[in-house]
């Protein structure tokens, strides 16, 4: 431990259960001397596990459900009193798309799902940074953070309208980065993880083929939960003041690869059991 956050105080959105990113990032802040509220929405608290979480890091727990303005100032007011003061981080580790759960595919969405994916994934860390401004509830190199995915720049089999609210939220934290930098010295960056075994992850159709392509495709191999909590937490402290409105990409190297030796090993051995057409085009070329 480095003592990164001694002194600093933060909200922390989105931990569900023990494989969460954000629970991860609860405990790292909490081993690195940070003091915080964590909130999540009254159902999933309910479901109990965070009791635990908030148990363990000596931390509050207030319900509030990410689209609510009103939640969201009902949070900073209480989070304020109980931290004695404005806040110095949030992470926002917020996604989830009916869409997706529903199993509806991009080109047949159902709209009004369509929008509460944007509202949950997207549109609520508008109203998160929105409302804190506001309340000027953020001291002056504050750091807020948000969790994304690649699916934002390229397309990936069945990220579906997430890619969408990836998109929009990556959009947003430079949009509202300019601002919040220039009036209140508060930075504002998405952090674009590896695919993960969580909850949410889980959700991702065909995740673990997905994981072992990443994993094969990046020179350092996937990024885990915990590894991404350690770098929220620099993102976090004093050492990246100056780091605003980015875009970070937390996956081994995967957003810069296009084929690696190991994708094209396993890739190759397809060929061999592969009848398609595609292949055959391939085989009448190379010959
Ligand atoms: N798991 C992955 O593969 C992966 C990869 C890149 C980015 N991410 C992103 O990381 C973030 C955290 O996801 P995770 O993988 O830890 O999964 P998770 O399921 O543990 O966390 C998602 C959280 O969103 C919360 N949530 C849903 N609706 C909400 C609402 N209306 N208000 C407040 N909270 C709400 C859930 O209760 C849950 O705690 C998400 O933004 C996700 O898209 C995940």
């Amino acid at each position: 431990m480095y003592n990164l956050l001694k002194g600093k105080k933060g909200i922390i959105f989105g931990a569900l259960n023990n494989k969460s990113i954000a629970w991860k990032v609860a405990e790292r802040a909490h081993d690195e001397g940070a003091v915080f509220v964590l909130t999540n929405t009254p159902v999933s608290i309910r479901l109990g596990e965070v009791e635990e979480l908030a148990v363990k890091c000596n931390s509050k727990l207030i319900p509030a459900d990410a689209t609510s303005v009103a939640d969201i100032e009902n949070l900073f007011t209480q989070s304020m009193e109980i931290l004695g003061g404005k806040v110095d981080f949030v992470l926002h580790s917020i996604g989830m798309s009916p869409n997706v759960r529903k199993k509806l595919p991009y080109d047949n969405l159902d709209y009004d799902y369509y929008q509460k994916t944007m509202d949950i994934s997207a549109i609520s860390f508008h109203k998160v940074m929105q409302v804190a401004k506001k309340m000027d509830a953020i001291n002056e190199w504050g750091s807020v953070l948000a969790l994304s995915y690649i699916a934002a720049q390229r397309t990936l089999f069945e990220y579906n309208d997430m890619a969408d609210a990836k998109a929009a939220l990556e959009s947003i934290a430079r949009s509202f980065g300019y601002i919040y930098g220039r009036e209140k010295k508060v930075r504002v960056n998405t952090i674009s993880q590896s695919p993960t075994l969580t909850t949410a992850g889980s959700g991702v159709k065909g995740i673990d083929g997905l994981m072992d392509f990443t994993e094969r495709m990046s020179p350092l191999g996937n990024g885990t939960a915990d590894e991404c909590a350690d770098f929220c937490i620099t993102l976090f402290s004093d050492l990246t003041r100056k780091v605003t409105m980015q875009n970070l990409y937390h996956d081994g190297g995967f957003s810069s690869m296009g084929m690696s030796q190991q994708a094209m090993l396993q890739y190759n051995k397809s060929f061999d059991e592969c009848d398609c057409d595609i292949a055959d085009k391939i085989r009448g070329v190379i010959k």
